[in-house]
């Protein structure tokens, strides 16, 4: 969801308000999702390098995003989504942002429509180590053979595990970078860049990304069979 900071400093506010502004574009390509069926979102709304902002800003997102779970998690439940988070829970991140997201996650967790997954204090790299450490653990514990340690032992030590590798990847605002992005999960999955800062992000941004994926021809690294 990039391109916030510069959204609202081109019409003369503050960079929080670009965020702010970001809430209306994170619930039309919801319900954009919803309308197509689609059955897993995930949302990069937080990242380990966005500790690094100014303070005030830190303070600013760590606020609105427990704001905008108890604003619109109902809704969010009524429609169907399942909220999901992927990042490392505790840390920096306050205890009632925690407890929120935890709520959110209870409250939701019967719903199958959709599973929105919202990355937060998430690192591709910090995943990775995290999964090392997981497979240390089993390994120094006697539960695994370091010699049977593969992609599957591992992915089974990602934040969550049941959830698919994504089939498109949409980075907003004209930047072409990863930037720590599930960095093992997007392996296969089909890049595509928009110029749309993400507070003007609509649906129909998002439906443009997707006819462009359906031309596109996914061979996994293998050949065309015809
Ligand atoms: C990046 O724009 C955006 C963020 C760091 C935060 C985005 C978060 C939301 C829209 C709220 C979502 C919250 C939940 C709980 C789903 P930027 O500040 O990097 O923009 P810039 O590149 O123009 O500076």
């Amino acid at each position: 969801m990039d391109g916030n900071g510069r959204w609202a400093q081109r019409q003369g506010l503050k960079r929080t308000e670009g965020h702010a502004a970001g809430e209306e574009a994170l619930f039309d390509t919801v319900d954009g999702s919803l309308d197509l069926g689609i059955g897993w979102l995930t949302v990069y709304a937080f990242s380990t390098e966005n500790w690094r902002r100014p303070l005030d800003e830190v303070r600013f997102l760590m606020n609105f995003n427990e704001g905008l779970l108890l604003r619109r998690r109902d809704e969010l439940n009524d429609r169907g989504v399942r909220i999901r988070f992927a990042g490392r829970r505790g840390g920096r991140v306050p205890g009632r942002v925690l407890r929120r997201m935890e709520e959110s996650e209870e409250l939701t967790r019967h719903n199958r429509k959709m599973t929105l997954v919202v990355a937060f204090n998430y690192g591709g790299r910090a995943e990775l180590v995290d999964a090392a450490r997981g497979l240390a653990r089993d390994v120094a514990a006697g539960r695994l053979d370091p010699e049977k340690i593969d992609e599957r032992a591992l992915a089974r030590h990602l934040y969550l595990p049941d959830v698919p590798d994504p089939d498109l990847l949409v980075r907003t605002s004209g930047e072409y970078r990863i930037s720590n992005y599930l960095l093992w999960q997007l392996a296969y999955s089909e890049l595509y860049f928009s110029e749309v800062l993400w507070p003007d992000f609509r649906r129909e941004h998002l439906f443009e990304a997707i006819r462009s994926y359906q031309k596109r021809e996914r061979r996994f690294g293998a050949v065309d069979s015809d």
